[in-house]
């Protein structure tokens, strides 16, 4: 009897504390149900020009589940307690690979090779000889063309279930570039929550380099319809005006007095709609912010986001010089990612840490130059907490 009354105190309980709990009432995490499961890893498994694709998990003691494919090294999922607990996904993805073959042009959580952002006209010199890329973002180069590294597959190595090696050999030529380029990334999920990126690259001519993640985010949860409410905040005095095409127009400008003053958090819809010649040519935010930098090599907050819905907190950390801060201005709602969840105008934000666009053909910007016997190295991590 004493037990029966005891399990049918602890049903009511659950019951109780069920109802009660916010999350059970707030909007913003309606599917949760939907949201805490990483895809399938059946629906990655295949064989894509000899290589053998898979998707590799990641996971820590505070309940943050990552999952990244080699094709493309794509960080597909990831999963964080919101501020009630509940698994949260917080990056646009799709639910199988088949998706991420016939849908590049986003590069939903992509690794960005051998140059992210863009590089005018596809031209740039390097001692004295000229080399031609793919010209396909308008006449310029975009994410080191079509074949870039987003849409390569990698080697693939998990030594344990926080690390993650990916490997690939991008050969002298390919897409334009000079030099067969060696690049390494390791993915590692830290006990603090922080999804580290270590990016390395060695070379056999000289090359340029400007390695990025293209993780799409939104804190409110993947597949809702804004990220306009997300509060952020930059690490940089200045931004890089762009010219029509997204070109940087040669110069810093101070942010103080425009749209692009993120050095005090405040909402990312603030300002996005503003008649500001700069916003007009991004067609909302798409420019590189040169951070403060308080020395050259150390990993340092480069950013935060924060959602006021799910109380989720995002700091990005970075070794590089530069941000893109990127709004989601050409999602439109016609890809449908994970949870059938289409993916509407302004639904998610990039930061893609970087040397600057253009670099190689802009001489006052730091040189992204690499050449035998030097290795590239960069480091990011977004870390993750609820306030
Ligand atoms: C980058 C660019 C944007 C856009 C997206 C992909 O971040 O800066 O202009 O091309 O990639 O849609």
């Amino acid at each position: 009897m004493k037990k029966v009354c005891f399990v049918l105190f602890a049903f009511i309980a659950v019951v109780l504390i069920g109802c009660t709990n916010p999350s059970n009432n707030d909007s913003s995490n309606k599917d949760s149900a939907f949201l805490t499961a990483l895809p399938s890893k059946t629906a990655y498994k295949q064989t894509v020009e000899g290589k053998e694709v898979s998707l590799y998990e990641l996971g820590n003691k505070n309940g943050v589940k990552i999952a990244i494919t080699n094709f493309g090294g794509r960080i597909v999922s990831c999963l964080v307690p919101d501020k009630s607990g509940v698994s949260t996904d917080i990056v646009l993805g799709y639910d199988s690979l088949i998706h991420y073959l016939h849908n590049s042009e986003a590069y939903f959580g992509a690794l960005i090779g051998r140059y992210g952002n863009r590089i005018a006209n596809g031209k740039f010199e390097l001692a004295g000889k000229i080399f031609s890329l793919a010209q396909n973002n308008g006449v310029n180069s975009l994410h080191g063309g079509p074949k870039g590294f987003h849409n390569q597959v990698w080697d693939a190595h998990q030594t344990d279930s926080s690390h993650l090696e990916l490997q690939y050999l991008s050969k002298d030529g390919e897409e334009g570039y000079p030099g067969n380029l060696t690049v390494k990334v390791v993915y590692s999920l830290l006990a603090d929550n922080s999804l580290q990126i270590e990016y390395t690259a060695t070379t056999d001519k000289a090359t340029v380099v400007n390695l990025t993640n293209h993780a799409y985010f939104n804190l409110n949860g993947a597949g809702n319809e804004t990220i306009n409410d997300n509060l952020l905040e930059i690490q940089a005095d200045q931004y890089t005006p762009v010219d029509t095409t997204l070109i940087p127009l040669g110069k810093h400008v101070n942010v103080a007095g425009t749209a692009f003053d993120f050095r005090k958090a405040h909402p990312i819809g603030d300002s996005v709609n503003s008649k500001d010649p700069q916003i007009v040519n991004g067609k909302g935010y798409d420019h590189n912010f040169p951070l403060i930098r308080k020395s050259d090599k150390s990993l340092q907050l480069a950013a935060t986001v924060y959602s006021p819905k799910t109380g989720i907190f995002m700091e990005v950390l970075t070794t590089e010089p530069g941000i893109q801060f990127y709004g989601g201005n050409f999602l439109d709602g016609t890809l449908v990612g994970k949870n059938a969840k289409s993916y509407p105008y302004r639904s998610a934000f990039c930061l893609e840490t970087q040397h600057f666009p253009d670099a190689p053909n802009q001489k006052t910007f730091a040189s992204t130059t690499l050449l035998p016997g030097q290795t590239y190295q960069s480091t990011t991590a977004y870390r993750f907490s609820v306030k």
